[in-house]
């Protein structure tokens, strides 16, 4: 079995077929992005159908990657960080999608099933938060590459050159002789850069990274960020990764999405975000993180726990955690407001520091 794509293949058989507002479609419709726009999402909504009624775990997202930009997405566990990135390429099996995602000019979730293989792998590739979600656990991870390659089109020997090349290239040492080694034979951080060349391999405009140090040491994590950076500068490419730690926020990206409970509630560039937390929750993930250093830490807990999404309460999702809650914040969902170039949710914003801070 070959993960990479019998798996997504799956994984997709439920996908809905309602998923998206427009016409099946793979038009594209370039005209209402600018051509700095890699990813625009709108209004995006993931459902889990159930008997009754369905449980949203993503409600109505909204935000934008640009060519060559590194964007973090933060939350804590179960804020639908992986939901929300699954579904860019539609990996969601069983649940709904509402809304509009488009991708270097492509609308995703009108787009028919067979011709989804034009955004997977080639637009964007995933490193799943598992290694052994991205690689078959029975076949070399070379032929796993190669066979990436081959299914587009490309010779065996082409395909093995740049699957060899691309392993070099993301640190692994004595690529070639690698090629026949299994997922298991790695070491984590090694693992990592192969899940990494598994998402690289067709040379997508964007590259989706879900968690990709969470299982490492310090060291070892860092090292991977600075292969991932290395990697991303050298080959023009937009990330998003994913992540709970702000560590790995501050010492990789340039813009940050903070999640709770299937929500954006803040969007800012990373020094601004940093220098001055709006949305109290984003405060309270930074506030383990040491401003001078920025060495990587583990998150102080907010306090209290994450809400699960059919228990989500009315009003400002955050508000039974949050120490400047008042009735509004119980009452009415803030909508993302747009302060300069940050975005946030919060009904007091502007007492909060929101109309000075950039
Ligand atoms: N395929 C699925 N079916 C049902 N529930 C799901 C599925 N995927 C995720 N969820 C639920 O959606 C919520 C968000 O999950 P996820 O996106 O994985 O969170 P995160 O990546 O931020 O930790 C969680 O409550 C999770 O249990
Ligand atoms: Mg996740």
């Amino acid at each position: 079995m070959m993960p990479g794509t019998d798996m997504i293949e799956s994984n997709t058989e439920n996908a809905s077929p309602r998923a998206g507002t427009l016409p099946a479609t793979d038009a594209r419709c370039a005209s209402d992005v600018d051509s700095d726009t890699l990813v625009k999402v709108e209004g995006l909504s993931v459902d889990l159908p159930r008997r009754r009624e369905a449980t949203r775990l993503v409600d109505g997202v909204s935000f934008t990657i640009k060519r060559n930009e590194k964007v973090a997405l933060v939350g804590e566990s179960g804020s639908g960080k992986s939901v929300t990135a699954r579904a860019l390429m539609r990996l969601n099996p069983k649940l709904r999608l509402a809304g509009r995602v488009l991708v270097d000019g492509i609308e995703v979730l009108g787009l028919p099933e067979r011709k989804l293989g034009s955004v997977r792998g080639k637009r964007i590739g995933m490193a799943f938060q598992d290694a052994f979600t991205s690689l078959d656990p029975i076949m070399p991870v070379g032929e796993q590459l190669i066979e990436a390659l081959v299914v587009q089109g490309v010779s065996r020997g082409e395909a093995r050159v740049r699957a060899v090349r691309l392993l070099a290239e993301l640190g692994v040492s004595h690529a070639e002789g690698r090629m026949k080694a299994y997922v298991h034979e790695f070491s984590g951080g090694m693992r990592q850069r192969v899940v990494l060349a598994m998402a690289l391999i067709c040379e997508p405009r964007l590259l989706i990274a879900d968690e990709p140090t969470t299982a490492l040491d310090v060291r070892i994590a860092q090292q991977v960020l600075d292969v991932l950076d290395d990697v991303a500068a050298r080959r023009e490419l937009a990330v998003l990764l994913i992540t709970h730690d702000m560590g790995v926020v501050a010492s990789f990206a340039e813009r940050v999405l903070v999640m709770y409970s299937g929500r954006i509630v803040e969007d800012a560039q990373v020094d601004a975000l940093f220098e001055r937390p709006i949305h109290p929750y984003t405060e309270g993930l930074l506030a383990a993180v040491p401003r001078v250093d920025r060495t990587v830490e583990r998150l102080a807990a907010v306090q209290g726990s994450p809400v699960a999404p059919g228990e989500r309460p009315a009003g400002c999702a955050f508000h039974p955690r949050c120490a400047a809650a008042t009735d509004v914040c119980r009452g009415v969902v803030p909508p993302l407001r747009t302060f300069g170039a940050r975005r946030i949710a919060c009904h007091h914003a502007e007492e909060r520091g929101a109309s000075d801070a950039v």
